[in-house]
Order: structure tokens, then sequence, then C-alpha cells
């Protein structure tokens, strides 16, 4: 098979992890005889630098004219009292929307080797796999108006707009998921004080009867916060609007120990995607050599999986990432007592070089999809 992916680097840690993904990808290529041609773009902070915009339409191009979007993270101290409309955040928002990706995948999957590193007991944390389904180009990070009002400027208003088709797109990703999961969706929503709630609530009951089989409740977003820290096994798929999404993700990577182990794909409905870790570019520890790339390179997986259909090579990046992890190997966002604390280029080359020779190990995330 033969490939082109645009790889924004973007900033802070994201232009160290993404080192991983490419050798990652170089190894899957070699061994199971794909090419995988990468051509790299500036998006965020670094794009501000180079072209004073967070999206360079060079960039925009770049990824259409790809087959997938491999990204960094965006975002850090240097560009933050730049005005809203150009801050490396605001780049993030535009390639999602002009891209048209509206459907945000967020696996969260417990390693039980990882249980100790989890704040959670692990009997809690242990076994977990769910799904969460964010809606990522509606809702108030998109809504107009959104400024500041008035004489004194003290006055402010952001708007939650969605149309019934943009929910209706998301909440069929998220039955489609469901059906071939643990046939479990939870539709997160504020519906006791939100219009668009209420909406949304119609439409998973109006979709409901078309999948029979998928057991459908719903959950205000106030309690799913606390059951996805008291119960989360409870959960299969969640499907939410943007900002309940973006709170919850955060929220439950928790399970997994940290941050830096969540990957997402972002998917329009023709299959194209961009994939991302969950995390953002982390300034605080930027430069040392320290983020944990695992992310990152899960995302990769995902992106051959849904973007490509390489099942068998997505499911060997997963157990080269376990292996490492069962080895006793961890960047110092997981360091617990015994393990063998390692920097990311440590990382990334051990997690490569099971890539390159091949693993016994079944995938504990074949039920991604
Ligand atoms: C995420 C991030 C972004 C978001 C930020 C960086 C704009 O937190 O992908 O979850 O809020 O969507
Ligand atoms: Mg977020």
């Amino acid at each position: 098979m033969k490939k082109k992916i645009a790889v924004l680097p973007g900033d802070g840690v994201g232009r160290e992890i993404v080192k991983g993904a490419t050798s990652v990808l170089a190894a899957i290529g070699q061994r199971f005889g794909h090419e995988f041609e990468i051509e790299y773009g500036e998006i965020g902070g670094a794009a501000i630098d180079s072209s004073n915009t967070p999206l360079p339409t060079e960039t925009l191009e770049l990824c259409k004219r790809s087959d997938a979007v491999l990204l960094g993270a965006v975002g850090g101290p240097k560009w933050d009292h730049l005005p809203s409309h150009i801050r490396p955040e605001r780049g993030l928002l535009a390639i999602r929307k002009e891209l048209g990706l509206f459907a945000n995948l967020r696996p969260v999957i417990a390693f039980q080797t990882l249980l100790q590193s989890s704040p959670l007991k692990p009997e809690i944390a242990e076994n977990v796999n769910l799904m969460i389904v964010r809606e990522l180009t509606g809702g108030l990070y998109f809504g107009k108006p959104s400024e500041r009002r008035g004489d004194q400027q003290d006055v402010v208003v952001d708007t939650l707009q969605y149309t019934r088709e943009e929910i209706e797109r998301i909440v069929d990703q998220a039955f489609e998921l469901a059906v071939v999961r643990q046939k479990k969706l939870t539709s997160v929503d504020k519906a006791n004080v939100l219009e668009s709630s209420r909406m949304w609530r119609e439409i998973v009951d109006e979709k409901a009867k078309l999948y029979p089989q998928v057991e459908v409740e719903h959950m205000y977003v106030d309690a799913a916060a606390m059951k996805l820290v008291s119960r989360p096994k409870d959960f299969d798929v969640v499907v939410t609007e943007n900002l309940f999404g973006d709170i919850l993700s955060d929220e439950a990577s928790m399970i997994t120990g940290s941050l830096g182990m969540l990957p997402s794909a972002s998917l329009r409905a023709d299959g194209f995607g961009l994939y991302e870790p969950v995390h953002g570019s982390a300034p605080d520890i930027a430069g040392q050599n320290k983020a944990n790339p695992i992310a990152m390179i899960l995302s990769v997986a995902l992106m051959l999986k849904y973007s490509f259909n390489l099942r068998e090579e997505a499911e060997s990046i997963e157990q080269a990432v376990q292996e490492v992890l069962n080895a006793g190997y961890r960047t110092s966002d997981l360091e617990i007592a015994g393990g063998t604390v390692v920097g990311t280029d440590q990382m990334i080359e051990l997690i490569l070089q099971r890539v390159e020779e091949g693993s016994a190990i079944s995938s504990i995330m074949g039920a991604y999809m």
C-alpha cells in the first residue's frame, strides 16, 4: 500500500513525540511492505512564528492532498499574550473545522501493568475499555457570537449552537461503534438545563430505534463526571458534545495513569482522519526528553486501523507498546516504584525495536472498533 501522510509537529513536546510516530511508521512500512510518504507542515505557535498565522494555507493544502494527518500538539507560553483569533489553539480548531473532522474518538484503555500508576484504586480502573465519541466541529467552540460587549466591554457571550444534522451524524457514528463493541451507548448531556441538550436527547432516542441491539442510557454530564471515577467499567461508548467531551476525556485519562497514554482520531464521514494525542504541548517539560510518546505512537495505530484498514499493522504497534510497558519501562509521567524510568527518545527506541521484531502477545486494544 502507498499512502501520503501530512505530519504537523506543532509546538512543545509535539516536536519530540512526532519523531516516535514517523519512525514507527517507517518500521511498519519496512516490515509489512508499505510505502508511507511523509511531508511536514507547520501549525500552531511554530506557524505563527514563521507565517504569522496558526494555520497557514500551505498546511491546509498539504492536509487536503494527503491520505491522513498526524499532529503533535499546539500552544505554549510564548504565544499566550496573543489575541484569541491568532493563538496557536485557533490553528487546531481551524484545521478540525476546515477538514470537516466532526467525530473525535478517544479510546480509554486501562493497561494491566499501569494500574499502580492510576490515582484510582486498581479494582476500579482494572479492565476499563471505553470510547469517548466527542463532537468536534460544533457547540461552544464554534458558536457565534463569541465576544465581549458593552461600553465597558464587561459583558461576555459564547454561543452553544448545533444543527440537527450535526447531532445526527455524531450520534450515528457512536451507534455504529457501539454495535461493534459492547453494544452499550451512554449519551451525555445537560438536558435538565440546556435546550441544545434536549434536542440532543431527542435525536439519540430517535436513532436508538434503528439500533435495537444497542442498550442506550442518558446521563447528565455532572453525573457522568462522577461515574467516570467511581464506576468507569460501566461505560462502553460515550457520546457527547464538544466541550463536555473535552473535559471528560482529560478526566478519563487518569484511569490509564496518565494523559500521556491517550491517542485520538478525528474523522470525517468518508474515513479521512487526523490523528493526535489527547494531551497538549506540555511547555513545562518541553525540550527535556521527558514527554511520553505513547499517545502519539498509539495515534499512528489508530490511523492505520481507521484510515487504511491495516489492522495487523496497527496491532503490532499496540503489542509493542504493551510489551515495553510489561517490561517495566516508564516515562516520568508514569513513574512507579520498581519500574525503569526512561526518556522520550529511549521509549521510542524500545517500542521501535519491538515493532521491527514483531511479537507474540495479543493486543488488548482489539476492541477499539
Ligand atoms: C483537546 C485540547 C484542545 C481542545 C485545545 C488545545 C484547543 O484540549 O484536543 O482536547 O479543547 O479541543
Ligand atoms: Mg482537551
